[in-house]
């Protein structure tokens, strides 16, 4: 028998061999000593005694076999199983001690010593670690299907409606029902391109407030997310709710305060998950910020529903206008497998807002870092676009397939700068063996892509940002190369993918054209710090703040 032992295998042995003798052992002890023995040459019992002795003995004899057996087969199934390396962990917290604020750097240093599969323990619960292209194939590609779920954490619970969202549900007809709506109805390749007058107008106002700023140090992702908020407001929700002008139900400052506050408790390592037991102490107060985050986005989801269902009411063969009519319809859909409820409407609403706002804006504010960082890249770019597009007008989506030095800078950012470093946790459905090694099922299993992108096998001078190593290179963004995966693998690999890549090629193209990046006077390439945060998206620690001077003739501002 390999290493490998199924649940069923190994109830098999134990009744077969060892727990046979136990238990054997066990009833022969219990009846032939002690107060229970029932040896012919005891004294012999009263009338009440012989009426219990029976019932007491098989009772006790149950419990203390039973136990026994609980016992054994943990032992064994520890014994017999092979798992990955990793460092040794410690009663009740496992290795999270050796977890710090950024966990895909300490889990990247723990790797370098134990190798590309890892097994790990948070709290009491098992994790691997697959850290090399070989392992991410592995898990997302050949073993895709076992590895297809989520774990359940305390984040899916509060935030999205007890896993009613497509992002933290898990593997089963409601979440392939929900990738098939993702595939066919809201993404599209169809739908994606009627939206496409959107994401210009929302890229005009983009740079026409750049300019309007020019000169001054700006918050660049300030501008950015705006962008990325009222392009997936108007496409998902159908206009921008969070427009002040619109009395709306929230004000744009405060619905990125939520959002940012969601990718952060998405990510955190909420203690009460690995340890289920203290989960109720709430030790880092996570989960009191998730239910009062929750309440404030039901709020506003609310309203966004009450305001459809009341535009749709009583119109005849009605034809939706964005992603929540969509979702409505389907919801009236009988012919759905799994029913839509309300709270899954909301649950995916949600999802599709918050995966659509913060990823690309994240993305783009990397990449002018990086640039800033290293000037010299700025002149290959404005070369580029200046050829291939001109002075006389913007770049459109139409024109990203012409500019591949724009594009390996996209690349280059997301190699080093992964919104999600881990990915989202997978969980593994069922025993497997990979690469030799046992995963159990109910395993939570991460593929550390930030450390693949900074492997020295794979990347010369790995550190250093340096997009022309992707110029004439074949290695795409989709999921398919599987050293470069910023949106995942798989069956559960970012449904918006095209989307989110539209949004961050358009944005920086323009925002490269439009513009000369500077630092604020008085600071130097030096002092710009590149610390990031960890969440379900990694942003800059310190937001970037930068100058922006208009480089192409005046005109063209006044969009
Ligand atoms: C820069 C842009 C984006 C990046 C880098 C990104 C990245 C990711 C990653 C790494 C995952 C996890 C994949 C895995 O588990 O293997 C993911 C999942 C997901 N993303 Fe994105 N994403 C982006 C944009 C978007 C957009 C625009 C949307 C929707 C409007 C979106 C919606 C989702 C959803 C719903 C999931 C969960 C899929 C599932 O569990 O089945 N993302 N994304």
């Amino acid at each position: 028998m390999g290493p490998l032992m199924t649940s069923e295998n190994i109830q098999k042995t134990i009744i077969n061999k060892d727990y046979y003798n136990h238990f054997n052992a066990l009833i022969t002890a219990l009846t032939t000593f002690g107060p229970f023995s029932t040896d012919k040459k005891s004294p012999p019992l009263q009338a009440s005694q012989k009426m219990d002795t029976p019932t007491w003995v098989s009772y006790a004899a149950a419990w203390i076999a039973t136990l026994a057996l609980v016992l054994l087969s943990r032992r064994l199934r520890r014994r017999k199983l092979k798992l990955p390396p990793g460092p040794k962990p410690w009663p009740i917290i496992g290795n999270l001690n050796l977890i710090g604020p950024l966990p895909h750097r300490s889990i990247h240093d723990l790797s370098q010593e134990y190798g590309p599969i890892m097994h790990l323990k948070f709290g009491s619960c098992p994790v691997v670690v697959g850290s090399s292209v070989e392992m991410a194939k592995v898990i997302l590609k050949t073993h895709d299907v076992t590895f297809a779920s989520r774990p359940k954490t305390a984040a899916g619970k509060y935030t999205t409606y007890n896993y009613s969202d497509i992002t933290w549900s898990p593997y089963g007809s409601y979440w392939r029902q929900a990738r098939k709506m993702c595939l066919m109805e809201l993404f599209s390749a169809k739908r994606l391109d009627s939206y496409e007058y959107i994401r210009k107008e929302e890229m005009n106002a983009l740079l026409k407030g750049l300019y309007k700023s020019s000169e001054t140090p700006v918050n660049l992702k300030d501008h950015l997310s705006t962008v990325s908020l009222n392009v997936i407001s108007r496409m998902v929700l159908g206009k921008k709710y969070t427009d002040e002008t619109e009395n709306s139900i929230v004000s744009p400052e405060e619905f990125k305060k939520m959002l940012d506050e969601l990718f952060l408790l998405s990510g955190v390592l909420n203690i009460g998950d690995s340890i289920p037991w203290i989960d109720f102490l709430d030790l880092q107060g996570y989960i009191k910020r998730m239910k009062a985050l929750s309440k404030k986005f039901d709020r506003f989801l609310e309203h966004v529903l009450d305001e459809h269902n009341e535009r749709r009411k009583g119109v005849k063969d009605y034809v939706a206008k964005d992603m929540v009519d969509v979702l409505l319809q389907l919801a009236e859909d009988p012919n759905l497998e799994v029913k839509l409820e309300r709270h899954g409407v909301k649950a995916f609403t949600q999802d599709l807002i918050a995966g659509g706002t913060e990823s690309s804006a994240v993305t783009v504010e990397w990449a002018i870092s990086e640039l800033l960082k290293k000037p010299e890249i700025f002149d290959k770019a404005t070369e580029e676009l200046d050829r291939v597009i001109g002075r006389e007008r913007w770049v459109e989506e139409k024109d990203i397939v012409n500019l591949p030095f724009v594009d390996a800078i996209a690349k280059e950012t997301m190699r080093l700068h992964p919104v999600a470093p881990m990915l989202v946790p997978r969980f593994s459905r069922e025993d497997i063996q990979i690469a030799g090694y046992d995963i159990p099922k109910d395993t939570r299993v991460l593929v550390n892509v930030w450390t693949i992108g900074r492997d020295p096998t794979l990347w010369d001078s790995p550190n250093e940002f340096c997009p022309d190593r992707f110029i004439g290179k074949a290695i795409d963004v989709k999921g398919h190369d599987f050293e470069l995966l910023p949106f995942g693998s798989g069956r559960r690999m970012c449904p918006g993918y095209s989307l989110g890549l539209k949004v961050i090629q358009s944005s920086l193209a323009n925002l490269l054209h439009g513009f000369t990046w500077k630092l604020p006077p008085n600071m130097k390439k030096e002092d710009l710090n590149m610390e990031e945060i960890f969440g379900l998206s990694t942003p800059k620690k310190f937001p970037l703040v930068a100058v922006a001077e208009p480089r192409l003739p005046a005109h063209l501002y006044s969009l």
